[in-house]
């Protein structure tokens, strides 16, 4: 989610340091796709069923407030409920991720997502939220996050995020990851999705009750600086449960915030890295965010449960 969207964060944070420098790449090329990501025709609406569970936010409109300022502890019920949205969650992410191949169409995989999450009985957290109009999110190349599944066809060499959100039993279960279309994505593009991963894993394996948050974006930073990558800092990590958004805010970058994480908490890790710039442009339709030079970006997200040694995977692939 967007750090701005979390409420007050914006003031919050302005003590954040600056950017670190730019690295400059040897050949930008290297880092960029050779055609520029454009908006293409968004098709119509997918209807869910009247009987399937809808978050608040569906009937409550655009604007309707999405964050709450609570972290999200659970009940043996509720953590029950949390484990059954992450397992599928994971499961429509592995079958959407077999889906992708050259030819296919973003919006081809939301239908599927789609289709997947209501014939499971759960709702696609995406539709609707804050007005997104399509049931996952779909980023190729250089989009960092929140690309909006479209007529575009996927092709040989391209690389794409495929966010996918469930709500299922009155729990949110949230999970992303970075695939290749085709053989021929360049090294450097594969390089970033594996280092990404390997960030996210990282970050993972520090996680534990009496932990600072803050840790998190240690381990994220110490990779990708050693790796000359960038990480985004103007989309977080969040507190996921009940509500889709709320506390804690994670950061993916070093950062000295305050916070540590108790047991039973569930929040997602899901840094955002960057070949070149890890600045953001926003598209006209307020949701597709790119890298300002068009360097290729790459993500990983997982839902964590908070436990007495470390932390549960709540959206682990293959199970
Ligand atoms: N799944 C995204 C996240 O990780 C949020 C997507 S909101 C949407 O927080 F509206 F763009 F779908
Ligand atoms: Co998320
Ligand atoms: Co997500």
């Amino acid at each position: 989610m967007s750090r701005w969207a979390a409420g007050g964060l914006a003031g919050h944070l302005a003590h954040a340091a600056a950017d670190p420098p730019l690295v400059l790449a040897l050949s930008s090329a290297a880092i960029k796709p050779a055609d520029k990501l454009r908006p293409h025709p968004v098709s119509a609406r997918l209807p869910v069923p009247a009987h399937i569970e809808r978050p608040p936010y569906v009937d409550a409109g655009k604007d309707a407030d999405t964050y709450s300022d609570s972290e999200q502890s659970h009940d043996a019920a509720g953590v029950a409920a949390m484990r059954a949205a992450g397992a599928l969650a994971a499961r429509v992410l592995d079958a959407a991720g077999a889906m992708v191949a050259p030819g296919v169409t973003t919006d081809e995989i939301d239908r599927f997502v789609h289709e997947m999450v209501v014939g499971a009985g759960a709702y696609p957290s995406p539709l609707t939220y804050g007005g997104f109009p399509k049931s996952v999110c779909t980023s190729v190349n250089e989009c960092i996050c929140h690309g909006i599944p479209d007529a575009r066809r996927l092709k040989d060499g391209d690389i794409v995020n495929i966010d996918v959100t469930v709500f299922l039993g009155g729990h949110h279960g949230d999970t992303s990851r970075t695939f290749t279309v085709g053989p021929s994505a360049p090294v450097e593009a594969k390089r970033l999705i594996a280092v990404t991963e390997r960030a996210l894993a990282a970050a993972i394996a520090i996680c534990g009750p009496g932990v600072r948050y803050s840790a998190i974006g240690d381990a994220i930073q110490t990779i990708a600086d050693a790796e000359r990558l960038g990480v985004v800092r103007e989309f977080v990590g969040h507190g996921v449960g009940r509500v889709f958004h709320s506390n804690p805010v994670i950061l993916h970058h070093r950062n000295r915030e305050p916070g540590t994480m108790s047991e039973g908490t569930t929040f997602t890790i899901e840094p955002m890295l960057t070949l070149g710039s890890a600045k953001p442009l926003m598209w006209g339709d307020d949701w597709t965010c790119v890298t300002a030079d068009g360097s290729y970006a790459a993500q990983a997200e997982h839902t964590l449960l908070v436990t007495k040694g470390g932390v549960e995977i709540l959206t682990k692939s293959g199970v």
